[in-house]
């Protein structure tokens, strides 16, 4: 008998933990906390897709479903992002529980032990992380931050992208940085990974989520656009933040129609099907939505522009409104540790923030604000931050 302690593989006992929970979890049960450490919208998911989802209930729809989804969800969703990018038929989508588990069953389809994979970063950690489960390496593409916001070097992205790479994770409108890709810099990308058979994973979770994109809420440019069918292209997408549905785990992916029946035997391996009437109430959200999204991304905009013009008196702040996304992440002059920083504006002012840090080496000296949330509470948190500021640089 061995006296080793039982433990998980060397992949996973490698793998980050989140940083942001470790902050949240330091102001965990303190009600005088105001917390806007994780990126989630804060109002409750429309009456009428509640509705949907108790109906069917209501109904017995407590059944297994096809690996793919209903037939009425999946043929919404190709009507939806054909308005949106352009002629897509359903047997390119999948249904899935979740934005998360959707790059998670992609990457399982396409990214192996040993692949190289490349990641366009500061970004979410959960992307950066997965393809390590699978023993899979990533290379990260680091955005650069100026007085424009965040920018990307389209040509040290595609320096990095050789023939020895797999796939490339892009998420845009990123979080945490707002950071948008603009439809000619996707045309480069896209014509290199071309040339050199290189899939393309892009994370369109807040495509939504786009300030530029008018009274008509336009999505943000998508690779979607651009490439054919059977371009080694994937978008994967959540029902999470366009319709303000994070805990009903409902999500999808766009992938070329051959990779379908594939995609169709992980779901079976990992959840065999999101729940039917969860996907009901998305047949309703996806059809009767767009009044959610406009409504959402007004609210985001007016919070967007209220925080930025707050923040933009602090001194020693550094911030600029992004494009897209929910979240402000800006500088503060002087932090040179951010989980510190953040575990200490917890603690000494009751203000929950993300430390830069957890969405890579290249976040650090940042901090992350998720400005979904009533302008009373941002107001309220802004003022907190002022005060441990004066504290924090009188220190
Ligand atoms: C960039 C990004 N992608 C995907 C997701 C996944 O969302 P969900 O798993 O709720 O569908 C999130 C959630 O925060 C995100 O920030």
């Amino acid at each position: 008998m061995t006296h080793a302690l039982p433990r998980a593989r060397d992949a996973v006992r490698e793998l980050r933990a989140s940083k942001i929970r470790e902050v949240a979890n330091a102001g965990m049960g303190r009600d005088d906390v105001l917390a806007f450490w994780f990126g989630e919208p804060d109002e409750v998911t429309p009456g009428f897709i509640r509705q949907a989802g108790i109906a069917a209930l209501d109904a017995g729809e407590t059944f297994y479903t096809h690996n793919l989804g209903i037939v009425e969800l999946r043929q919404s969703i190709a009507a939806y992002v054909a308005r949106l990018h352009g002629s897509t038929d359903i047997d390119r989508i999948a249904v899935t529980n979740s934005g998360m588990s959707a790059l998670m069953l992609v990457t399982q389809a396409l990214v192996g032990a040993g692949d190289r994979a490349v990641a366009v970063t500061p970004l979410w950690p959960n992307l950066v992380e997965i393809p390590k489960i699978l023993g899979a390496n990533v290379e990260c593409v680091q955005l650069a931050f100026g007085n424009d916001g965040w920018t990307l070097d389209v040509d040290r992205l595609l320096e990095a992208l050789h023939p020895r790479t797999r796939a490339v994770y892009i998420n845009s409108p990123n979080n945490p940085t707002g950071w948008t890709l603009a439809g000619d810099e996707q045309r480069a990308i896209l014509a290199h990974c071309r040339r050199h058979g290189i899939w393309i994973i892009a994370d369109d979770a807040y495509e939504r989520l786009y300030f530029a994109g008018g009274s008509e809420c336009l999505p943000a440019p998508s690779f979607l656009d651009l490439s054919q069918p059977d371009d080694r292209v994937i978008s994967t997408n959540t029902f999470s933040k366009s319709w303000l549905m994070t805990g009903w785990r409902l999500g999808w992916i766009v992938a070329p129609p051959a990779l379908v029946p594939d995609l169709a035997k992980l779901l079976e391996y990992n959840t065999s099907c999101a729940p039917p009437f969860v996907q009901r109430a998305g047949v309703v959200a996806v059809e009767q939505g767009e009044r959610v999204i406009a409504h959402t991304v007004g609210r985001l905009r007016h919070a967007r522009d209220f925080l930025h013009a707050r923040l933009a008196e602090l001194p020693g702040v550094a911030a600029v409104a992004p494009p897209g996304a929910m979240y402000a992440f800006f500088q503060v002059s002087g932090v040179r540790d951010s989980l510190e920083f953040c575990k200490r504006l917890v603690a000494d002012a009751g203000l929950g923030l993300a430390p830069g840090i957890a969405f890579g080496p290249e976040g650090e000296g940042f901090v992350r604000w998720c400005f979904a949330s009533a302008e009373s509470r941002l107001a309220d948190g802004v003022g907190r931050l002022r005060r441990f500021l004066a504290d924090y640089c009188a220190t």
